[in-house]
């Protein structure tokens, strides 16, 4: 039998997250990172941006709720945070409502048309940047444009293959509820991504605590234990989670 060859792997950069992933994420792959709000998504996201730009990986950041101005601001209260990597390029932010307003796609919802000039957009952007880590914050976001399931699954399976061409690894914000019956809005998502990072928040002896669990990744033997997740100003840390108190999400 031929030995198994192994992954390149993306290490994420958050070490209690790469020793889950045998390393990091497999390289090229499309990970959703599902939670509901400030459970800490846009923070893990960013870091796995700055340790990308600091290993010299171009990081993009698309963002679509939140200004890049004010991500930037609130940015700067943690340490880890280099405002360096922003202005020599190698950690670049893109507000993606603007760039529905340049290609005149001003209305709420998109034709079949409209996006594939999206995917097309996003594609030329990485390619001509060498865009080796994306984060689109959130999918959920630019679902809310989809009319049907079927245009969520071409815009994935386009953007993925995409991304995979040029070996560049993506995180997609998936936001959920508190108490989820699946990882995303419409369910069809967490089908076609590589990967699901859960995050939620539940209470311990009174206190809310966030909690991380690797559902799915592809081309991993991972654990899926929870994690406690401690988002500290040095970035973030992980802990097993010790069951007590009274359970559920909050
Ligand atoms: N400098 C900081 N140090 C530690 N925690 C912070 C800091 N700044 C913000 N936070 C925490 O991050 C939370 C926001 O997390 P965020 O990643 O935006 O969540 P989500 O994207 O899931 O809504 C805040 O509610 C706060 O608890
Ligand atoms: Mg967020």
């Amino acid at each position: 039998m031929a030995p198994a060859t192994a992954l390149e792997r993306c290490a994420t950069g958050i070490t209690g997250l790469d020793n889950i992933l045998e390393g990091g994420i497999p390289r090229g792959n499309m990970v959703l990172v599902s939670g509901s709000v400030g459970t800490g998504k846009t923070t893990l996201c960013l870091e796995f941006l700055v340790r990308g730009a600091e290993r010299g990986e171009r990081s993009l950041f698309l963002s679509v709720t939140e200004s890049s101005t004010k991500l930037i601001q609130n940015l700067s209260t943690f340490e880890f945070f280099r405002r360096d990597l922003v202005d020599q390029g190698s950690l670049v932010f893109v507000d993606l409502p603007a760039v529905y307003d340049r290609l005149g796609l001003g209305k709420e919802e998109l034709s079949s048309e409209e996006v594939d000039i999206l995917i097309r957009t996003i594609s030329d952007l990485v390619r001509s940047l060498g865009v080796k880590r994306l984060v689109l914050d959130s999918l959920t976001s630019v679902c809310y444009r989809f009319r049907k399931d079927e245009q969520i699954r071409d815009f994935m399976l386009r953007l993925g293959q995409e991304l995979s061409d040029v070996r560049c690894t993506s995180l997609l914000v998936s936001e959920i509820g508190p108490n989820p019956a699946r990882y995303s809005l419409h369910g069809v998502e967490e089908a076609i991504v590589d990967g699901v990072i859960l995050l939620w928040n539940t209470r311990r002896f009174g206190d809310i605590v966030r909690v991380v669990q690797v559902v799915k990744m592809r081309g991993t033997a991972h654990s899926r234990a929870q994690y406690v997740l401690d988002l500290t100003s040095i970035g973030i840390l992980m802990a097993p989670h010790l069951k007590g108190g009274r359970e559920g999400g909050v």
